[in-house]
């Protein structure tokens, strides 16, 4: 066993850097550790069983919901349920927010957002999916936790996380503290540490973005992909192009490789497609704390204000040199679209 540290150690080693009391959040991502790991058993057989295919029932995106989506939301709100340091769970998967009444959770602090199963268009298919989660610590005393406690800005995050179930299966997470990953050795059934440190390049040469929605991105975005599409041999440029489909495979890779990750507004989803409160800001910690940069276009993720549980936003994700100038020219582009319309 000479060299390896398994998450649990590792939590509790680093639990003398958490401001708050010591042995909650480490008892949370254990939990959180615990549901993954069942979650990643059910994704390794879903060619076997008979988990495939839709579930019949819509979620409150309007989309379909798999089985694994149902299964995995499940699994993590009874993870949380029972661990007892969690007050609500929001999920992308309910309408409204989850309030944990048990009897073991009467003093819980934490209110955890989580994507279940993000990429599920991915299960049938084989191809990497991933849970996306994001811890607050409630803000109300007394009484029962509120939508108030969970419409926090990211930057308010006390962790954040995600697990990609890939080819093999990592947990990937920050505390503040810049950011680790651990990858599931089935051997023994542990996440080890693997991945210490992670930082994302400055620059890198991958753009993922769904390129069948050009016709529909916003000017500065068409400008940014003419730009990643130009031989600059300085800048490594052209760029190569990788998209998963899966929000945490891609950013996933990029975090390792360098790279930006783009989901703008499009005509369909005027607001952009991916949620603030399960995806945009747990991942815009991370990538932040790894040195990245993560904005919708304008300004930083992490500062939006949230007023709703299942807001949207556009997002701009990844190293921070492509991010930046991905920036420039949304803000440049839309300025000179603004002027247009006023002459
Ligand atoms: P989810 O499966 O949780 O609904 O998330 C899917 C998200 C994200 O993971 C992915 O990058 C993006 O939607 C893909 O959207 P498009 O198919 O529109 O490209
Ligand atoms: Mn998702
Ligand atoms: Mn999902």
């Amino acid at each position: 066993m000479s060299g390896i540290k398994t998450l649990g150690q590792f939590i509790i080693e680093k639990q003398a850097d958490f401001p708050y009391a010591k042995g909650e959040l480490s008892r949370l991502l254990r939990d959180i550790g615990i549901a993954a790991k069942i979650v990643n058993r059910e994704v390794n057989k879903a060619g076997l069983a008979d988990i495939l295919g839709a579930a019949g029932t819509i979620n409150v995106q309007g989309e379909g919901q798999q089985k694994l989506d149902v299964f995995a939301n499940t699994q993590f709100i009874s993870a949380l349920t029972s661990g007892g340091e969690c007050c609500i769970v929001a999920t992308e998967e309910e309408d409204e927010f989850v309030p944990i009444d048990s009897p073991v959770s009467k003093n819980a602090r934490y209110i955890v957002c989580i994507d279940p199963l993000d990429g599920s268009s991915n299960i049938d298919v084989n191809v990497a999916v991933g849970t996306i989660f994001s811890i607050y610590r409630r803000k109300s005393i007394g009484g029962v936790a509120t939508l108030e406690d969970v419409l926090q800005k990211g930057t308010q995050q006390v962790a954040a996380g995600y697990v990609i179930y890939g080819s093999s299966t990592m947990l990937v997470y920050t505390t503040g503290k810049g950011v680790n990953g651990f990858t599931l050795d089935p051997s023994i059934g542990e996440f080890c540490l693997s991945h210490p440190n992670m930082k994302v390049p400055a620059a890198g040469n991958i753009y993922s973005l769904n390129e069948g929605n050009y016709v529909h991105f916003p000017e500065g975005v068409k400008k940014y992909l003419k730009y990643a599409q130009t031989q600059d041999v300085a800048t490594n440029r052209p760029y190569t192009s990788r998209y998963i489909g899966s929000m945490v495979a891609d950013i996933h890779r990029n975090l390792i490789k360098g790279g930006i990750y783009i989901y703008p507004t499009t005509a369909g989803s005027p607001k952009g497609k991916l949620r603030l409160l399960y995806e945009c800001n747990p991942m815009a910690f991370i990538v932040e704390q790894a040195g990245g940069v993560a904005s919708d276009g304008f300004n930083r993720i992490l500062d939006i204000e949230p007023t709703e549980l299942h807001q949207r936003t556009a997002v701009f994700i990844g190293s921070s040199e492509m991010v930046k100038t991905a920036e420039e020219l949304m803000k440049q582009y839309s300025s000179e679209q603004r002027a247009g319309a006023v002459a």
